[in-house]
């Protein structure tokens, strides 16, 4: 009954295999191997981008900062989702890679927002006027922080509205491959194919150690990365440990494989719970996390049984039972079937 986080979730067995078979001898270092060189290559060939600049990190908040500093100015602002992982979660690492450009939560909902709600923001920054800000990148998050995703749709008609005002799109792809495989598309499709500019293309949250790729299809805005990268102290000398990760990840579609594992369990977790009274869903499941308001005395009778998982909103501890909380729930590929029937099972039978 473990869904706290798909972080905390083991290296997938082949991608563990080949970090050992890549502890071989010496090769270069600082990204000067031939693993390194194939699994840039992989990567390319996996987003149909024989053109784009690709960076290996161990972290995906310097996936994130990295890229945006790359593609932002100071004085510039990056419209971004109200519960953006760049905006809440990485304590102003991306204003500090971009040497203190500003973040502009955008929309009314706090997952995502839609390309009216970002023509309306950035149309607030007027160009002329040298007090405020200037409109700067654009950041989407896929599968965003409440579980939910854009739509191919969605995302082309962001991309439209910052091509007009002539801004990057980024998209935080930290759980890239469980929204592409809940959308069945392709990499491509759910990058530049919408007019995304650069991705943060996360593997440790699905079965790798550590290794997230920057990858920016235009050349031109990636000139300064790596640059960056060194200022910041996160160029890997050892890099074919990276790569090996990254190389076995994307080999015979591993990554989809894992990430429509993950979205089926937690599928199978969502019907588990469906339906249990006063059980309600905050938002739709639409890949591998989900948010769920649950009765005080449901999450208490889970939490006894050795349920482990995060309450977002609310004390566990507290006087009414039926007071409503809210966990969230995360499943990678490596979650058991066996303890999402007993989450179910308890959860049905708690009583107050
Ligand atoms: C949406 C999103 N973006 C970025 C990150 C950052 O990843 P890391 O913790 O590897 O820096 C996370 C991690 O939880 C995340 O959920």
């Amino acid at each position: 009954m473990k869904f706290a986080s798909d972080n905390n979730g083991p290296v997938h067995p082949k991608i563990m295999e080949a970090i050992v078979r890549a502890n071989e001898g010496h090769v270069p270092a600082y990204g000067n191997d031939a693993l390194t060189a194939a699994a840039k290559d992989k990567v390319r060939e996996v987003f149909e981008a024989p053109e784009a600049s690709v960076f290996f990190l161990p972290t995906g908040t310097a996936a994130n900062s990295l890229i945006l500093g790359s593609l932002t100015k100071p004085w510039e602002t990056i419209f971004c989702a109200n519960f953006a992982h760049i905006h809440v979660d990485e304590c102003h690492a991306p204003e500090a890679f971009t040497n203190g450009a500003k973040l502009t939560p955008v929309g009314k909902r706090i997952d995502k927002f839609n390309s009216e709600e970002l023509e309306s923001a950035i149309s607030a920054f007027s160009p002329e006027n040298m007090q405020q800000s200037a409109h700067g990148p654009v950041s989407v998050t896929q599968v965003t922080e409440r579980g939910t995703l854009y739509t191919l749709e969605e995302i082309r008609a962001i991309a439209q509205v910052c091509r007009n005002a002539r801004v990057p799109l980024h998209m935080d792809g930290a759980r890239f491959a469980n929204a592409a495989a809940a959308l069945g598309c392709t990499a491509a499709e759910m990058s530049w194919k919408v007019g995304v500019d650069a991705v943060s293309f996360g593997a440790t949250k699905n079965g790798a150690m550590a290794v997230e790729a920057a990858v920016i299809f235009d050349p031109v805005l990636a000139v300064e990365f790596r640059r960056r990268q060194q200022r910041a102290a996160l160029v890997f000398s050892k890099s074919r440990y990276l790569a090996a990760q990254m190389e076995a990840y994307l080999t015979d579609g591993l990554w989809l494989e894992l990430a429509g594992e993950a979205n089926r369990l937690a599928a199978l977790l969502e019907d588990g719970i469906e339906g249990i009274d006063g059980v309600k869903f905050a938002f739709k499941r639409e890949a591998n996390m989900m948010f769920v308001w649950m009765p005080r005395f449901v999450h208490r009778a889970l939490m006894e049984a050795g349920a482990y998982y995060y309450i977002e909103a609310g004390e566990l501890e507290g006087d009414d039972p039926h007071e409503p909380l809210l966990g969230r729930f995360v499943c990678d590929w490596s979650v058991e079937e066996a303890g999402i029937a007993r989450f179910a099972e308890v959860a049905q039978a708690a009583r107050p």
